[in-house]
């Protein structure tokens, strides 16, 4: 059984549906052993105590830099023995060390077809730009934001009267699609790295 991290920092619906489809056997082979906040109040996190799952706040205001605040959730995540960690709506930019600590270990769901419209905003970034389609990404975390190799991702069409809720809501549906489908792939050992090409394995 693979030991599954989140980190998140605020609704958490793709943490939820993540833990909905391990307790509904969509995702085989893994356990949430814990998760992280960097917000006290992040309904994810609410959520997860509530069901009961390990989760705790980590206040960035008890540490004197990111890379002290990384240093000890990697010591968190090191002492459970954590196979995956899975950045869910985690707004913080983690730093090198954290990304060394567990080599291509870290995922994260990003809601653009990278590298089109890394950062913030993108379902924003993506109307302003007038896209016709868009979509969401799963990827390798590296370094650079938004940036790692591309594990899955899934179109979503731009409609002339789409607002930003509107498509932010239809690339979400995609989301709690292709993360879980990422992780079940990972825990079960159906992926193959090569460079930045992300093979997936019969
Ligand atoms: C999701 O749309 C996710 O793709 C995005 O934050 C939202 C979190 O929603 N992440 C990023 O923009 C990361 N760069 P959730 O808390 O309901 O899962």
């Amino acid at each position: 059984m693979k030991k599954i991290a989140i980190l998140l920092s605020g609704r958490g619906s793709n943490f939820i549906k993540i833990y909905e489809n391990i307790r509904s056997g969509v995702i085989t082979n893994a356990e949430i052993s814990i998760v992280i906040s960097n917000k006290p109040d992040a309904p994810g996190l609410i959520y997860a105590k509530n069901v009961g799952l390990n989760a705790i706040f980590v206040n960035p205001k008890d540490f004197g830099s990111r890379i002290e605040y990384d240093l000890h959730v990697i010591s968190i995540l090191n002492e459970i023995g954590i196979d995956l960690v899975c950045l869910a709506g985690y707004m913080r930019i983690i730093t090198k060390d954290f990304v060394d600590a567990f080599p291509h270990k870290i995922i994260n769901i990003h809601p653009s077809l990278l590298p089109s419209f890394p950062g913030l905003n993108s379902q924003r970034q993506a109307l302003d730009y007038g896209v016709k389609f868009t979509g969401c990404t799963v990827h390798f975390v590296d370094e650079q934001v938004d940036h790692g190799a591309i594990i899955l991702q899934e179109v979503v069409p731009v409609l002339d009267e789409d607002t930003e809720e509107t498509l932010s809501n239809r690339i979400l549906e995609k989301e709690h699609i292709i993360y879980s489908r990422a992780i079940n792939l990972i825990v079960n050992d159906k992926i193959c790295l090569k460079g930045r090409r992300v093979y997936i394995l019969n």
